[in-house]
């Protein structure tokens, strides 16, 4: 149903125009591969990251390749090919360390070696040395903020007062429930300790539910973690540990990795007074919990002191095999775009290449975050032109996917139909790689895989499905496995009937077999997307210039290259046919398209004029202008 046979009628409408008007507007002609180079070749400036194309992988869901059920490190050496032939510049690599894998990774115990469920340092080496052989980078996944408690560096901490480690983490005496301030969320937290009855230092929440604080009864004391309590939070205020964090990092930057995606990076310091948290609103939240601010616990400035020593680090560091430089990416949810400007730092003293902007993938209208958020073209103008005006030219890197979060394709095509929900696909896609942004996508998002929650609490594998059912049921329905194949019992994703996680039910239809080469397909518009992005220079090295900026309904820019040359985007936000009239003067081109990409559910009839340009429900035209 998703997949019309459209290959005559897209034919059709490649053909006509050119027909139609011979002298001005030639048909597409599609780059061969020798015009295409590779994306993040730099060809302006000496930033591969800024031209990339980062393809994250959840590596317990990608390939598993000995029938355990969880993917593993060959698994993605095996699918490689897949990934160059998509485009993919870089792969970044959820946490594959040894873990107890309570957050599944995000708590490492050992931050030097590989998890055994997923290989070994020699399958860490070759998948190196395979992806560099493809011209594809690898980017590491860094967890600075906390460790697992059953990191030894924790064992120690925990064991005593006096221990070398006793400092290396933020532990309290916690104080008597009588004392001012204590709040009655506190209370609820007290324990006997050898003093009498002790609550938590403070109000602080755990962003996974419950206090922040877990009391240690052979310190007496409590320690604090932002996430899980098997998480605990490092104390960035001894340098000892700025130091093993960054021995940590060189170890695999000494390897060859391309850089690391920094996660919960603004969570690193807190407040020294422990001063409680304001509340935020009434009422609690899907923990249970009452809604505060995070003032004292998130963003805090001493963050920049540790990033730009880090900046310092990784810019010294050889290029080795690849050229220009590592890449330090951030985990940054921040209220808005403007908000990303201090984490790049100043030309003096950077910090990081590339924070993620959460914002525009995350936000719509500056709204919570989280499923059936709708589709918002004034959200999108809005933020695509922040990013223009509001980070003093520094690059952006957007994000619609990610582990966290349910699917793009849920998410904007909410309440649709499956022929819509496709198109809707193809606008965040669209967006996504015709924009300025560095472009970072999720396993599965080229497919249009879909989120699928489990309906039933003893199905959750994530602890904050646990602990906030049914009010929250965890991050599980975007981590299901990589649909490969139509084919039972796995969509080869596992020999494994019984993967971690269920396959999701669509995989007969959205997988990678039955979509490549298709026409109309999410993956064949994807990787459309990313060889025009490639080949052209307008997309790759262009400025953008929005048009037609009142449009209630249609989203419409210009790039335009180095050369010259100039590619225009228009995107119906609606389920109604629209008509645009476009000042194409006023973005410095003319009104004449040089070769027309056309919606690959071939929407369009022939394009006479490019202004006024009548637009299907939910289409996407993307057309070379001069
Ligand atoms: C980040 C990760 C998330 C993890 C958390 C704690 O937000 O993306 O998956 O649970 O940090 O490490
Ligand atoms: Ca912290």
């Amino acid at each position: 149903m998703r997949l019309r046979p459209s290959v005559p009628l897209l034919l059709a409408t490649l053909l006509l125009p050119a027909a139609a008007l011979a002298q001005s507007t030639p048909a597409f002609t599609p780059p061969t591969p020798a015009q295409i180079r590779t994306a993040a070749t730099p060809a302006t400036d000496l930033t591969w990251y800024n031209h990339a194309v980062i393809y994250e992988i959840y590596p317990r869901s990608f390939q598993d390749t000995n029938g355990d059920g969880i993917g593993d490190l060959n698994g993605i050496t095996e699918r490689l090919p897949y990934l160059q032939a998509l485009g993919v510049d870089a792969i970044w690599i959820a946490p594959m360390y040894p873990s107890p894998q309570v957050d599944f990774g995000y708590d490492i115990s050992d931050y030097t070696a590989v998890d055994l469920q997923y290989g070994t340092l020699a399958d860490f080496d070759r998948l190196l040395a395979a992806a560099r052989d493809r011209h594809l980078r690898v980017l590491l996944d860094m967890v600075l903020n906390h460790t697992s408690d059953r990191h030894p560096w924790f064992l120690d901490s925990a064991s005593s007062r006096t221990n070398p480690h006793a400092d290396w983490y933020c532990w309290s005496d916690g104080v008597s429930p009588n004392s001012p301030n204590v709040t009655d969320y506190q209370k609820r937290f007290t324990v006997q300790s050898d003093r009498g009855p002790v609550v938590p230092p403070n109000n602080w929440e755990s962003l996974f539910g419950g206090s922040a604080w877990q009391w240690v009864p052979a310190r007496q004391q409590f320690y604090y973690h932002k996430f899980y309590r098997q998480q605990p939070d490092l104390n960035w205020r001894n340098p000892a540990v700025e130091k093993a964090m960054f021995d940590a990092m060189r170890f695999w930057l000494d390897r060859g990795v391309a850089g690391f995606r920094l996660d919960a990076i603004t969570t690193l310091f807190e407040d020294p007074q422990l001063r409680n948290e304001p509340v935020a609103a009434p009422g609690l939240n899907a923990q249970g919990d009452p809604i505060l601010s995070d003032i004292y616990t998130d963003n805090l400035p001493e963050v920049h002191g540790v990033l730009r020593r880090m900046r310092a680090m990784t810019d010294a560091y050889p290029a080795g095999a690849y050229p220009n430089a590592r890449v330090l990416i951030g985990e940054t949810y921040l209220p808005n775009t403007a908000a990303l400007l201090p984490w790049y730092g100043t030309p003096a003293q950077p910090e990081l290449q590339l924070p993620m902007d959460m914002f525009v993938g995350f936000h719509p209208e500056g709204g919570v975050p989280g499923p059936n958020v709708n589709l918002s073209l004034a959200h999108f103008r809005q933020s695509l032109s922040d990013m223009e005006t509001q980070l003093d030219g520094h690059q952006p890197l957007l994000v619609f996917d990610n582990h966290d979060n349910p699917r793009s394709w849920d998410r904007f095509g909410d309440g649709e139909t499956p022929d819509n929900k496709l198109r809707i696909a193809k606008l965040i896609a669209t967006i996504l790689y015709t924009t300025r942004s560095t472009a970072l996508t999720y396993y599965g998002a080229e497919l249009g895989m879909t989120t699928h929650t489990p309906t039933r609490k003893e199905d959750v594998r994530d602890p904050i499905g646990i602990t906030g059912w049914p009010a929250e049921k965890g991050r599980d329905g975007e981590r299901t496995p990589m649909q490969w194949s139509p084919l039972p019992p796995s969509a080869s994703f596992s020999s494994n009937a019984h993967p971690w996680l269920p396959i999701g039910s669509d995989y007969p239809t959205v997988n990678v077999q039955t979509e490549t080469g298709q026409p109309d397909t999410l993956l064949t518009w994807t990787h459309d997307l990313i060889d025009l992005r490639r080949g052209y220079p307008a997309l790759h090295d262009g400025g953008i210039v929005m048009l037609d900026t009142a449009n209630p309904s249609v989203l419409s820019y210009v790039r335009k290259g180095p050369d010259g040359s100039a590619i225009l985007v228009s995107l119906n936000f609606t389920d109604q046919p629209q008509t645009v009239h476009l000042d194409l003067a006023a973005a410095g081109v003319g009104n004449h398209y040089t070769w027309v990409h056309m919606d690959a559910n071939a929407q369009f009839g022939p394009l006479y004029t490019l202004s006024p340009l009548t637009l299907p429900p939910y289409a996407a035209l993307i057309t070379g202008v001069k």
